[in-house]
C-alpha cells in the first residue's frame, strides 16, 4: 500500500524519518501549538517510574519523551531511547547527551526480557508495520508489574471536533508539509492516523498481548490518547 493508505514498508518509513528529522521538532511545535510537551508529561506520569528506575522509550525520534522520563528516574536511574532512524538519533544525542540513544527496531528490540521498569512510545506505534509485534516486544522487555505506555494521535469520533480534526489533519497538515519541503511525509501522517485503531481498539490490542489493567485517557479535545497497561506479575 502507498503512503495514502497510511502504511509503508519499513525501509521507506525509516528513510522518511531520516529525511524529516531536521524539521521534526519545529513541525511538532507548530502542529500542536506547543501542547505536545504537556502530553508527554502525562504519558511519563502513567509510566509510574521512580528514582533509580530504568526506562525504555521506543521509536524515540528526537528524544523528547525520553527526556521527560529522565526527570522521573533521576538522579541515579537510566533512560534508553531506541529508534531505527540514525538521523533522528543524532538529533536526540545532541539534545540530551546524558541519555543513551541506540539504534533498534521496535519489532525486534535488542534488549533482554524484563530489563526495564517501563517502556513508552510516543507517536511511534502508528508507524509499526506490525502493531501486535511492537506491543509484544515492549511488553517482553518490561519486568512484571512494570508499565507499557502509548501516546498517540486518535481520531475524534463526534462533531464538531471530528470536523475540525479533518480540516486540520487532511488539509492544514499536508499544506504545512509542503511548506516544510516534504509533502509526502505530511500526507502520510493523516493517513497513518486514520488506519490506526481507535482508543478502544488499541486498548483491546494491548490486552491481547497480555497486558493487564489497560486504561486510557483522551485529552486535547479528543485528538490524543494515552494508554497504559501493566505487565502481568505472574
Ligand atoms: C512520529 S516520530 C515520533 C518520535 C518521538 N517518539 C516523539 O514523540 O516525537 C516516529 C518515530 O518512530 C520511529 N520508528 C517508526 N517505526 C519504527 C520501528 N519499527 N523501529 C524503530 N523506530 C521506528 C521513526 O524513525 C521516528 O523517529
Amino acid at each position: 500500500m502507498g503512503a495514502s493508505g497510511g502504511t509503508l514498508p519499513e525501509p521507506q518509513v525509516q528513510a522518511m524519518f531520516d529525511r524529516i528529522a531536521g524539521v521534526y521538532d519545529r513541525m511538532n511545535s507548530v502542529m500542536t501549538v506547543g501542547m505536545h510537551h504537556r502530553w508527554r508529561e502525562r504519558a511519563a506520569d502513567l509510566a509510574a517510574l521512580k528514582p533509580g528506575n530504568r526506562a525504555l522509550d521506543v521509536a524515540t525520534g528526537t528524544g523528547d519523551l525520553a527526556v521527560e522520563l529522565a526527570t522521573r528516574v533521576a538522579p541515579d536511574g537510566e533512560v534508553v531511547g531506541s529508534d531505527f532512524s540514525e538521523r533522528m538519533l543524532e538529533l536526540a544525542r545532541q539534545k540530551a547527551p546524558e541519555l543513551r540513544f541506540e539504534h533498534g527496531n521496535a519489532l525486534d528490540l535488542p534488549y533482554d526480557d524484563g530489563e526495564f521498569d517501563a517502556a513508552t512510545v510516543g507517536f511511534g506505534a502508528r508507524n509499526f508495520s506490525d502493531l501486535p509485534a511492537g506491543l509484544r516486544e515492549m511488553t517482553r522487555v518490561v519486568r512484571p508489574g512494570g508499565r507499557v505506555v502509548i501516546l498517540e494521535i486518535t481520531t475524534p469520533e463526534r462533531p464538531p471536533l471530528s470536523w475540525f480534526f479533518r480540516l486540520w489533519f487532511d488539509r492544514l497538515v499536508p499544506l504545512l508539509g509542503r511548506l516544510a519541503g516534504d509533502p509526502d511525509a505530511y500526507s502520510y501522517l493523516p493517513s497513518s492516523v486514520r488506519r490506526f485503531p481507535n482508543a478502544r481498539g488499541l486498548g483491546a490490542a494491548m490486552t491481547a498481548v497480555g497486558l493487564m489493567d489497560v486504561r486510557w485517557v483522551i485529552t486535547a479535545g479528543g485528538i490524543i490518547a494515552i494508554h497504559a497497561g501493566t505487565v502481568d506479575a505472574e
